[in-house]
């Protein structure tokens, strides 16, 4: 999960992916990382840990960290916020881009519409509520796509 920061919206998106495919049982590796490494090492944003706890996703433990290439060879699949994360992650990876891996997140549960998941940095509490509600949506679809076909319920 990639953002710009790695401290608002991708340990949201990170925190809710574990999260359901711990309960699972499903044994995913999943991590998060900022294409800029403003905020390396730090926790993430106080309020995207409220509102993951209000919905009892633990997420105090990251530290941020910045994307590197060799990411996009060690895991399957590359989510990212927003369409300038694409294009700074397509840069990061150089002669490793591979188009197949990297996508918007939000093209799980909107396919093809190129939407982005909108960056709370300036934004109130609302918007961190709003942004872990489509956060919430998209990882669900990720975990139907990816398990079993039986485990499509909510969860
Ligand atoms: P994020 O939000 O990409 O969702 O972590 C941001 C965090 C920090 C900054 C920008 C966006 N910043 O400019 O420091």
């Amino acid at each position: 999960m990639v953002c710009l920061g790695n401290i608002c919206r991708s340990p949201l998106a990170e925190g809710i992916l574990h999260h359901k495919a711990l309960k699972l049982g499903l044994g995913w590796e999943v991590d998060s990382a900022g294409t800029s490494g403003y905020h390396n090492g730090e926790a993430p944003h106080v309020l995207s840990q409220k509102i993951a706890s209000l919905n009892g996703v633990d997420i105090a433990l990251q530290r941020s960290r910045q994307f590197r290439a060799e990411d996009i060879d060690n895991f399957d699949h590359i989510y990212v916020m927003d369409s300038s994360n694409y294009q700074d992650v397509k840069k990061i990876c150089g002669s490793r881009w591979n188009d197949k891996k990297v996508s918007l997140l939000l093209n799980e549960s909107y396919p093809g519409e190129n939407r982005n998941v909108p960056d709370p940095w300036y934004g109130t509490e609302k918007d961190y509520h709003l942004v872990y509600d489509m956060l919430d949506k998209a990882c669900q679809q990720v975990i139907a796509k990816y398990s079993s076909p039986i485990i499509n319920c909510t969860i």
